[in-house]
């Protein structure tokens, strides 16, 4: 038995609420907007929801707000899933605080939080020692609302693709460096350094993405990320990442797929078809994970160090 407050009222607070609502066990509190930020964080819920935005400097002072409040924070900002990745002091400041009142923080969805992470990391248990991982997400974006389709980059011609990302405006999905870190902190393992590429998918024709914004033929309908981490100067993890807003009109279908390797040899390939939907897996995971926030150790925790996530019996 849990109470819930849910701080963002857009897609994924708004269906995490539908969700919620029909577990007996649990009583939400509501789903809050901006101008009730007072109200969801520090309503002393046990457990606060936040889904908001990506980057962790967006959100700390929410998490420390509700976790001085007293209440377990679940957060699906993407850079929250290893935190110390952008930010060591101020992620070891609220893991202090939390533990000094006893509650859990976790970041939580399914890139990060499932696919690139904890999935690898379950599959890397049945593995031998020394296998380097590689994973293909393809994925339609098509879902999102506006303000994230605009930072994954969509609607922008290559010229203003291009000035957007040095100005850290676009940022592709973003997370990919945390999952992968979430992996090697598990493993004990030290990246020594992670490369980054992000690429426009340019369409060749208009796309109107009802209520939010038609994508002109010659700008970006999709994007096409890899990021490559290297330990003891050879490659270990590649994440490659290829979202779009349409699909099937460039003849590609939903698919994930992890790989490990050893040896330059494939050992084990796994593929999900089709692959876990971005809101549909999301809204799930989120929702699922009240149990496993409950039951978490005190502090700020990855989903490394967290039990599977599975929707509760009503
Ligand atoms: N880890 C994962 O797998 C995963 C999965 C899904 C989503 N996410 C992330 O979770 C976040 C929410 O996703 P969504 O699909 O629900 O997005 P959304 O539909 O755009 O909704 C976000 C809501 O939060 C509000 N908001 C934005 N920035 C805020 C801030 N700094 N403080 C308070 N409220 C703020 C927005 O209000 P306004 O409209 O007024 O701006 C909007 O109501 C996004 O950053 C998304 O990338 C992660």
């Amino acid at each position: 038995m849990a109470t819930i407050a849910i701080y963002g009222a857009g897609q994924l607070g708004t269906t995490v609420a539908q969700i919620l609502a029909e577990v007996p066990q649990h009583t939400v509190l509501g789903v809050f907007g901006r101008n009730d930020r007072q109200t969801a964080l520090t309503s002393g819920a046990d457990v606060v929801i936040i889904a908001t935005t990506t980057k962790f400097k967006d959100v700390a002072s929410d998490i420390e707000l509700a976790v001085q409040s007293g209440s377990h924070v679940l957060v699906s900002s993407e850079e929250c899933a290893y935190p110390w990745a952008v930010d060591r002091a101020l992620a070891d400041s609220l893991d202090t605080l939390a533990k000094s009142k006893n509650v859990s923080i976790s970041g939580t969805g399914v890139n990060p939080g499932l696919i690139f992470d904890s999935l690898v990391l379950t599959l890397l248990g049945a593995a031998p020692r020394g296998c380097t991982v590689a994973v293909r997400r393809t994925v339609s974006i098509a879902g999102f609302g506006a303000t994230v389709l605009r930072r994954l980059g969509m609607g922008f011609t290559p010229e203003v693709f291009a000035e957007r990302v040095k100005r850290e405006e676009i940022l592709g999905h973003a997370g990919f460096p945390q999952s992968m870190t979430v992996v090697a902190d598990a493993m004990g393992l030290t990246i020594e350094s992670i490369d980054k590429e992000l690429l426009p998918l340019i369409t060749e024709k208009e796309i109107d993405l009802p209520d939010r914004f038609v994508i002109a033929a010659g700008e970006s309908a999709g994007v096409n990320q890899t990021y490559t981490a290297k330990v003891n100067g050879k490659t270990w993890f590649v994440s490659h990442f290829y979202g779009h807003v349409d699909l099937p009109s460039i003849g590609k279908s939903a698919v994930d797929e992890i790989e490990l390797s050893l040896d330059g040899k494939v050992f084990q390939t796994i593929t999900l078809k089709p692959g876990i939907g971005s809101q549909v897996g999301s809204k799930n995971m989120v929702a699922n994970s009240i149990q496993r926030i409950l039951a978490a150790p005190h502090g700020w925790v990855t989903v490394a160090h967290m039990e599977p996530a599975f929707p509760e019996s009503l």
